[in-house]
Parts: structure tokens; sequence; C-alpha cells
């Protein structure tokens, strides 16, 4: 099993600092996971996510089930050889996209039935099947299959069988990992759902803490699905309250750094989202003073970095907004390198990542909220 240890807590929030190791390595935490769907973080090599010091990734089982399939996989030897990334891995476990992205998808007791986008066959993803093909990915976190309903739904019936059903849906996640043997490299995680409603969220959690000792740790999902802000952040105070403190706790989908931080003052340990590397493809950098549209005339004759204090590649070898600007606008092709976005961004959430954590540890995390939220807020007219 996965150890956990956790080294420091701040004395004003409930945030902390911990200590992941897997079977690719050591991760700290609290960390955002950057997402590679299909086994790449779009336009990055996996050396250059490593030299930027990320330690823990993000793959969908749904995608790479689907393709390159886990024959592929089990022939290559798991994603990680597929991919060439030797750290950490996390596997999302299918039924998120399955909503998301696949029509006609039918949720039955069994599990999701949807129509293969390449086939246009009737597929079946049961929770045993989606921990088989996570086991074929290798990955070091894997997801339990949930029944995932949009966190704005009306129906709360519908929300309450949901939940229910994720919790039985963890029972057969459990039982089919434990008969694998794979726990040792392998290590999976319950997912509290309950959608905004505090009631089913406690129940969620009553019936997942108590399965603590067959879980690696825990996530908080439903989220982020358009809901406000308000009810977002006293859904997640909810969960981590509850959640026992010696596992990791996962707020799924969550990629803004107002979200991220604040997330983490609550208790929140890991995060992922496709938001800072498909903003980059839109032209956005993020940084401390907010995110900053590229592709606006005003940037095509700012000469400056992105932001002079960052290490990343496009920021340290001289490549100015200006050129980000013109390759952006018409040389799309051509953002790779040091003319990578993508690459600032994953800098960018893996540094006030990493500055919230040299702040619990020495105390001052209160001051790095105040300080972020001032800069990063100021810059809004
Ligand atoms: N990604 C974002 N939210 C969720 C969720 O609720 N469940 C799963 N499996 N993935 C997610
Ligand atoms: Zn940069």
């Amino acid at each position: 099993m996965a150890q956990f240890e956790l080294l420091a807590r701040c004395h004003t929030t409930r945030a902390r600092v911990s200590k992941l190791t897997l079977a690719h390595g050591v991760t700290m935490l609290p960390t955002f996971m950057p997402v590679a769907t299909q086994a790449a973080i779009k336009g990055l090599t996996p050396q250059q996510v490593d030299a930027l010091g990320v330690t823990l990734i993000l793959n969908n089982t749904y995608h790479l089930g689907l393709r390159p399939g886990i024959k592929v996989l089990s022939e290559a030897g798991g994603a990680h050889k597929f991919q060439g990334w030797n750290k950490n891995l996390l596997t999302d476990s299918g039924g998120f996209q399955l909503v998301s992205l696949s029509k006609f998808t039918t949720i039955t007791e069994e599990g999701a039935l949807f129509e293969s986008p390449f086939t246009g066959e009737p597929t079946m993803l049961t929770p045993e099947e989606s921990i088989s093909i996570q086991h074929a990915i290798g990955g070091d976190i894997i997801m339990q299959l949930d029944d995932v309903v949009a966190s704005l739904t009306p129906d709360r019936k519908r929300v309450e069988e949901a939940m229910e059903r994720s919790v039985r849906w963890l029972d057969r996640c459990i039982a089919h990992h434990t008969l694998s043997g794979r726990q040792d490299t392998q290590n999976l995680f319950a997912i509290v759902q309950g959608g905004l409603d505090f009631e089913l969220r406690d129940r969620c959690l009553t019936q997942m803490v108590e399965r603590k000792n067959s879980v690696a740790g825990f996530a908080i999902g439903g989220l982020s699905g358009g809901e406000e802000k308000d009810i977002f952040w006293q859904i997640v105070r909810q969960c981590t309250e509850k959640l026992p403190e010696d596992r990791p706790r996962y707020c799924m989908g969550i990629g803004f750094a107002e979200d991220l931080l604040v997330s983490v003052a609550l208790g929140v340990d890991m995060a992922d989202c496709v938001f800072p590397t498909r903003t980059a493809r839109f032209g956005v950098a993020l940084t401390h003073q907010g995110p900053l549209n590229l592709r606006l005339a005003k940037y095509a004759k700012d000469f400056q970095p992105i932001d002079a204090t960052c290490p990343c590649p496009t920021c340290t070898e001289g490549t100015s907004r200006a050129m980000l600007h013109h390759v952006i606008t018409r040389e799309t092709a051509a953002a790779h390198g040091k003319l990578s976005v993508t690459l600032h961004n994953i800098a960018f959430q893996a540094r006030i990542m990493g500055g919230a954590r040299d702040a619990i540890l020495n105390g001052t995390f209160p001051d790095y909220l105040r300080t972020f939220f001032a800069n990063y807020f100021d810059a809004y007219p």
C-alpha cells in the first residue's frame, strides 16, 4: 500500500503537508496533477514535464481503454512504459468521462452502458472492468467507478441513487482489486458523491469512511459543474472534516488557482483539471497577477517574458509575450519548446502548490494566501 506521512499542519487553516510514497517515487502534497488524457500532455514530452518537478500526472481509463486498448497497453508493459513516464501516475475510472463525453450513456446497477464512439456498438463498463483496465494501464493510484451526476442536477432522488450506487460500486471495486493481488503497487481511492446536498454527502462519507481499511485514499467527486463557489467550498469543507486524517484527499476536476488554494486551506491534498493546459492552447498564460490573454493586441509589442520570476524554459530562455502573441495568433504549430504556454502554465500550477507547501512548513500559510489573493485579483479592473 501507499505510504502516507503527514509532515506539517497549518495552525490557522486545515491545510497540511504530506509525503505520499508510491511505486514510482515520492510525491509531496498538496499537489496539482496535470492531465494527460491520451497518455500525453498535449504538446509536451514527459521529460519536459519531469524537468518542472512534476511527480504525479493523470491518465483517463475511458480514453486509453478504447484506444490504444488494454491489449496494446499490456504488451507495452503498462502506460508508464508506453508513454515514457517513470514518475507516478493516477488513472480516473471512466464514469465521469462516459457521462460528459459519450452520447447515449445509460447507467444500470450492472454498470454504465454506452455506445462505442468508434464502432457504435453497445459497450458496458462495469466497476470490475474499470478496475481491470486500470490494472492493465498500471497507474500507481486507481479510482473506483462512480455514478456521477452533474452538480446542478435538481433531481434529488437521482443524486441519492447515484450516491448509494457509488457506495455499492466501491464495494465491487474493492472486491475485484483485492482478488487481483495488486494492492502493493496500485492504490485504490474511493470517490465521495452526494451532489450539493449535505445530508447525502454525510451519508456517503459515513459509508465510505467505514471502508477506510480497504482504500488508500478518498476523492471528493461531483463538484466543479458550474455551482456557486460558496456551496462548492462548503461541500469541500464538509468532506475534509469527515475524511480520515491519515489518508490523502483528492478534489476532482478543479484547477483555477483560487479554487486550488482555498481547497488546500480546507484540507485538500490533490487536485487535477484540464484547465491550465487547455487554456494555454487558447493563448492564456497564468501568472501571479492573474491570467494573461496573449492573443490580445496589447501584447504585440510587449517584450517582457510572461513572468520574469518563473523558472520554466519559456520564461527563462528569453521568449517575450510579443513573440508568443505572434506564434499563438499566426503559427500555432510552432508553440513548442520555449514557445510553449502549456509548459509555463504547468510550471505555474506547480509553483503555487510548491509555495503553499513551503508556507505550511514555515508556518506562514495565511500570509501566503493573503499575498497571493491580493496580487491575483488586483490585476482585475
Ligand atoms: N472528474 C471530475 N469529477 C469527477 C467525479 O465526480 N468522478 C470521477 N470519476 N471523475 C471526476
Ligand atoms: Zn514560465
